[in-house]
């Protein structure tokens, strides 16, 4: 489970990234969260991942405090970044092997990470490929394959589909639905609405360090996303 309470972001500089954000993702649950560029959320995953400390308020991962037990709370999540970070030098295989061990998976075989590429999509002839010549999907992939194996009991996605192609984007929804159906809570920021909405459980939107909106899908059963989205938008800028 994620949970923050009130988090809490002003960067040095005074501005207020993240303003007293409150939510839940229960196991089995998708939360995505959409949002201007500027809004917050990378900030959100920032705290969580204790990147960055909070100026008030805690994020949680399986009820651990990130800010008392950083490397406890690690253990419960992974994380699959915007721009993959990999060692361009080693080969795919090699990343699988480092970063799995990393992780503390100590009994994991080549045919393992195989399966593991071949589940994410990436293409046979990547395997043995030096990262450094991987394009933006391929290392969105194999950051993916990375996480799937830790195999924590919570994943954090920022802008997950931004280098995927139509057909990976799809797959990934499919492997996303398929983690979720292992109990694992799924936080997701994106600004793809079209392919989030199939999926997510809940929705948030974010504006200017303020969650506006948060409604289940049930809520947003009939409702256009993306409409809905543009609304709150104008709305809220407005009041502002
Ligand atoms: N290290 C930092 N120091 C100061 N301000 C920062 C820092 N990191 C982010 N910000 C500011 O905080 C605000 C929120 O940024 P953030 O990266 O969380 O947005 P985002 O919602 O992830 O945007 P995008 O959709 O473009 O990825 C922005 O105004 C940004 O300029
Ligand atoms: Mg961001």
């Amino acid at each position: 489970m994620l949970e923050a309470k009130d988090l809490t972001k002003k960067y040095e500089d005074g501005l207020l990234a993240l303003d007293h954000l409150n939510f839940k993702v229960e196991p089995g649950e998708i939360f995505c969260m959409f949002g201007a560029n500027g809004a917050g959320k990378t900030t959100a995953i920032n705290l969580f991942l204790g990147f960055i400390p909070p100026s008030e308020g805690t994020a949680l991962i399986e009820g651990v405090d990130v800010v008392k037990e950083p490397l406890k709370s690690k253990e419960y999540v992974s994380f699959v970044s915007e721009n993959v970070m990999l060692y361009d030098n080693f080969t795919a295989y090699q990343n699988l092997d480092y970063f799995s061990k990393l992780a503390g998976k100590r009994n994991l075989t080549k045919s393992d990470y195989a399966q593991v590429m071949k589940q994410v999509g990436l293409q046979e002839e990547a395997y043995d490929m030096r990262t450094k010549n991987f394009s933006k999907g391929m290392r969105q992939k194999l950051g993916i394959a990375v996480a799937i194996l830790k195999d924590a009991p919570n994943l954090i996605l920022d802008e997950p589909t931004s280098g995927l192609d139509p057909k990976s984007g799809q797959e990934f929804l499919d492997l996303i639905l398929e983690l979720k159906g292992e109990g694992k809570s799924i936080f997701i920021s994106s600004h793809d609405i079209f392919r989030a909405k199939y999926i997510a459980d809940r929705v948030g939107f974010m504006l200017q360090g303020k969650l506006v909106m948060m409604k289940t899908q049930k809520e947003l059963r009939g409702e256009d996303l993306n409409k809905l989205y543009v609304e709150y938008m104008q709305e809220h800028s407005f009041a502002e």
